[in-house]
């Protein structure tokens, strides 16, 4: 059984972006795939968080893995934290990493152009963290949104680097994107990714556990154009084109379907449908979160997952060390 591994940092709540590119479809490949899941609260404080409302986040991210559909008997669910093979192979990947390479990232390069002044060192080097989570577990697929692509495509390129210099010990893993879903963008600015912190209001981003009301308010205000045209065109109308995915990738309607179900129709109709769509995914969700929440379960969860998952990990890790010659035995 080929074997697959991803995580979700939630520095805030979890996102229908995050549901989407990713969640979604750790569910669905659970059965088909020896799955590794976790919650990657380390890569949660490269920037300041409010230790009372990251333990909240936390606990909320395990319940909407497991209400999403997550189940602990196929899938292997932790806490990166519980794992302690994940920081020590993550320096030792650090240094098998060039500085050139942690500069070419998207993400550390967007922020740099911004101009922020606050960065730490921690969110320079968490690619090299990320590769150890994922290298510890061997996956030969990591399903993943549009935006983490590059950071498994360094993953897989450090993992070649130690492979050739110390013979086989990584498997070389392959990121997995979906056609439909890949880049949920923001609803008030289709330009930018749907995420939780670009925008101070959050207008644009809808989370797992938002009020139904104000799901479909942010769906309803969603930014669109002037052509008054229902039409599939990303490129013209990004915002109608996002609204048309994500009811597309929630209901697994082709995207063509949607848009010639509307073509003609005013766009309060077409919004108003993915609204359905969405309120209807977000009220299940939200009811298994909240069973889940009272059952007690989460903790027992976690004990498991920790256990399972460490026992793969401090082989590999245990394996990298001895090939390293940082062991005397
Ligand atoms: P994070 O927490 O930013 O995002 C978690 C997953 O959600 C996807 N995603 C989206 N997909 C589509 N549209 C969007 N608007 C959207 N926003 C987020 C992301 O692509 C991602 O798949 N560094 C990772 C967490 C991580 C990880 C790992 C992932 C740490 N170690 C090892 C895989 C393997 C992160 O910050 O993702």
């Amino acid at each position: 059984m080929k074997r697959m591994l991803s995580g979700i940092k939630p520095t805030g709540q979890l996102t229908l972006g995050n549901y989407i590119g990713a969640l979604k479809n750790f569910v669905n490949y659970q059965d088909e795939y020896e799955m590794y899941v976790f919650i990657a609260n380390l890569h949660c404080i490269t920037n300041y968080q409010e230790p009372a409302q990251l333990r909240k986040n936390l606990k909320d991210a395990v319940a909407l893995y497991l209400a999403c559909g997550l189940d602990p008997n196929k899938s292997v669910i932790f806490l990166q934290t519980d794992v302690k093979a994940h920081p020590e192979l993550g320096y030792i990947m650090a240094c098998y990493t060039y500085m050139g390479e942690l500069n070419r990232m998207t993400q550390f390069k967007d922020k740099m152009q911004k101009g922020e002044k606050s960065m730490t060192a921690g969110l320079y080097t968490y690619p090299c963290l990320m590769a150890a989570d994922i290298l510890l577990y061997n996956p030969d697929y990591v399903p993943v949104g549009d935006d983490q692509k590059q950071h498994v495509e360094l993953t897989r390129d450090i993992a070649q680097r130690f492979n050739n210099l110390y013979s086989e010990t990584f498997t070389v893993p392959e990121p997995l994107t979906q056609k439909v879903g890949a880049r949920i963008m923001s609803l008030q600015d289709p330009s930018k990714k749907m995420s939780k912190s670009d925008d101070g209001d959050n207008k644009g981003c809808i989370f797992l556990l938002d009020d139904l009301a104000v799901a479909r308010k942010k769906i309803m205000s969603a930014v669109t154009d002037s052509y008054a045209d229902v039409k599939l065109d990303k490129e013209n109308q990004p915002g109608l084109y996002n609204l048309i995915e994500i009811a597309s990738a929630l209901n697994g309607r082709p995207m063509q379907d949607i848009a010639d179900e509307f073509k003609g129709k005013g766009y309060g109709e077409l919004k108003k449908y993915v609204a359905d769509v969405v309120c209807d995914k977000l009220a299940e969700i939200q009811a298994k979160y909240n069973e889940i929440m009272t059952s007690g379960m989460i903790e027992t969860v976690l004990k498991e997952g920790a256990e399972k998952a460490s026992y793969v990990a401090n082989k590999t890790l245990a394996k990298v060390k001895r090939k390293i010659g940082l062991e005397i035995r």
